[in-house]
């Protein structure tokens, strides 16, 4: 069947610019699309972490016309090629929204840090994503870039299937494009006063609860889900969930009424970045072969790196996350003594809320040949820990997808996890059972609580120093599992495909 032509939007893409999962998939499912034979196209925004980025990447010659409120900008694009790949990436350069993230003064893509520490949204970012959806759909035509799909990513460019709907589809050529709206993170959605509308040249009767207003606000999100013409999730379970009112952050009745559009997809992984055989980052590579001789090498270096004693024997959890209250550093920090008791060393890489950054410092002093922490955004970090330890903690409240037990899977390092959204999608707990069938992969829980979580690593620390078998064969298994972006590449494909009119 003929290939497809597809644009992706995001605000971050690995390689680029990144702070959370939403990068990685927005670099990896473009060439995997591309691998099958598609015509795949990503445009994001000009970040001063792109000008001075590894990437190479140049200027073109187009000139977009981008109309924002009374007036018209003319932006310049800059093109470039997805890492590894020939897919085509194109950055929107408005020197005014987005060349101002410096890592030294403490300002990120989306925030920046204030006096005391916390980090505050910038408050332009409305204008700052407006103007972003705007530009893409003016980018596309500049290039002659008019695609089947146009598929766009979380709050920040929920606006595009509305633009489309609303203002793009009567264009000549265009109204056969179809959009996919795809939640990664139901709780950032991207909400800001009525005012911002008149900034989207969208008219004002669409501030309606039907439409684009929630609770009196204008929410991106919301706007996202109500008009494109499908949207999905990163994992089935977590399109369940978002249809309830635990985890639907105030939009589960909406979701309900949508769930004729709504399905669920698990994020793959980029084994050409994650992969103990050929990790450049890595002290000694492995595989499912060699992991007994090797993994102890990562993990001495790992415990030298956090300046933890190089204890062979003793069990080491290691945990990479953002530090916000998503991903279980609560129940975590509240079960951590007793993981001491249990004889356990902790290495810990995350950044985020200055709340938790201050509680693992002080858990980390109090306990120096046991706790590691290291607080900031580390890409070599990750691997290392991935690699280096003998456990992986996942807890998390929820987790849309999530990529990191995955990576865990493929580096023999079993992840503990809470059976939520793709946790529960992707993870076979070490029950009896499981372990007699031989399909265990990691440990799962249910109940967020800092028991239970603390029972399962117990049970964990069982199989690992007196059941050694069994141990193994749960790392052998993780091992072999095969989470690769084609699988869900294919999935994205269907999903396409079924949206094209005939
Ligand atoms: P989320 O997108 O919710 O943060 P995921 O598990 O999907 O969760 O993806 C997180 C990604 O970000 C992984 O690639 C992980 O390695 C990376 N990551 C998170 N925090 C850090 C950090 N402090 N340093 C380096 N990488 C990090
Ligand atoms: C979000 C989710 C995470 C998911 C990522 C990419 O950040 O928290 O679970 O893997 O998006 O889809």
């Amino acid at each position: 069947m003929a290939g497809m032509r597809v644009l992706l939007a995001a605000s971050e893409v690995a390689g680029f610019a990144k702070t959370g999962g939403l990068a990685d998939v927005a670099a990896a499912l473009p060439r995997a699309l591309a691998a099958r034979g598609h015509q795949v196209a990503v445009v994001m925004p000009y970040y001063r972490a792109v000008r001075f980025g590894k990437q190479k990447v140049e200027p073109t010659n187009k000139v977009i016309p981008v109309p924002c409120a009374d007036r018209t900008l003319a932006i310049r694009l800059f093109r470039g090629t997805l890492p590894n790949s020939n897919v085509p990436i194109y950055f929107i350069d408005a020197p005014h929204y987005f060349d101002r993230d410096d890592t030294y003064q403490g300002r990120g893509i989306y925030q920046q840090a204030m006096p005391g520490g916390y980090k505050a949204d910038y408050p332009d970012n409305a204008e700052r994503f407006i103007f972003f959806s705007r530009a893409v759909m003016e980018a596309a035509n500049v290039i002659g870039f008019i695609p089947d799909i146009i598929h766009a990513n979380d709050w920040q460019t929920g606006l595009i299937p509305v633009l489309l709907a609303e203002m793009y589809r009567q264009k000549p050529g265009w109204g056969r494009m179809r959009s996919l709206f795809t939640i990664h993170n139901i709780a950032y959605q991207g909400t800001f006063p009525p005012e911002v509308l008149k900034l989207t040249g969208l008219p004002g009767w669409m501030m309606n609860p039907k439409q684009l207003e929630c609770h009196g606000q204008l929410n991106f999100l919301k706007s996202g889900i109500v008009f494109a013409d499908a949207v999905n999730t990163v994992s089935p379970t977590y399109a369940r969930e978002i249809q309830t009112q635990e985890y639907g952050c105030g939009l589960d009745g909406l979701l309900q009424e949508s769930a004729q559009k709504l399905s669920g997809i698990v994020n793959g992984v980029d084994y050409g970045e994650w992969n103990p055989a050929g990790d450049p980052h890595l002290p000694a590579t492995y595989t499912s072969e060699t992991i007994l001789d090797r993994k102890p090498l990562n993990k001495a270096a790992l415990q030298k790196q956090y300046g933890l004693p190089e204890e062979p024997d003793r069990p080491v959890l290691g945990m990479v996350a953002r530090l916000v209250g998503q991903k279980g550093i609560d129940i975590v920090l509240s079960a951590a003594p007793g993981f001491l008791d249990l004889g356990c060393q902790m290495v810990f890489l995350g950044d985020g809320d200055p709340e938790y950054h201050h509680q693992l410092k002080q858990f980390a002093a109090r306990h120096p040949t046991r706790v590691g922490v290291y607080l900031g955004f580390n890409e070599s970090l990750a691997h290392l820990v991935e690699a280096g330890s003998d456990l992986f903690l996942m807890p998390s409240r929820y987790e849309p997808s999530g990529l990191n037990q995955l990576y865990s899977l493929k580096y023999g390092t079993p992840p503990i996890v809470r059976a939520t959204g793709g946790l529960a999608d992707t993870i076979v707990n070490a029950t009896q059972e499981n372990l007699n069938a031989g399909t265990a992969t990691g440990f799962a829980f249910g109940d967020y609580s800092a028991r239970a979580l603390y029972e399962t690593v117990k049970w964990a620390l069982y199989l690992y120093r007196d059941r050694p078998q069994d141990f193994r064969q749960i790392v052998q298994t993780a091992m072999a599992q095969d989470w690769s972006w084609d699988r869900s590449a294919a999935a994205y494909e269907g999903l396409y495909r079924r949206l094209l009119p005939a």
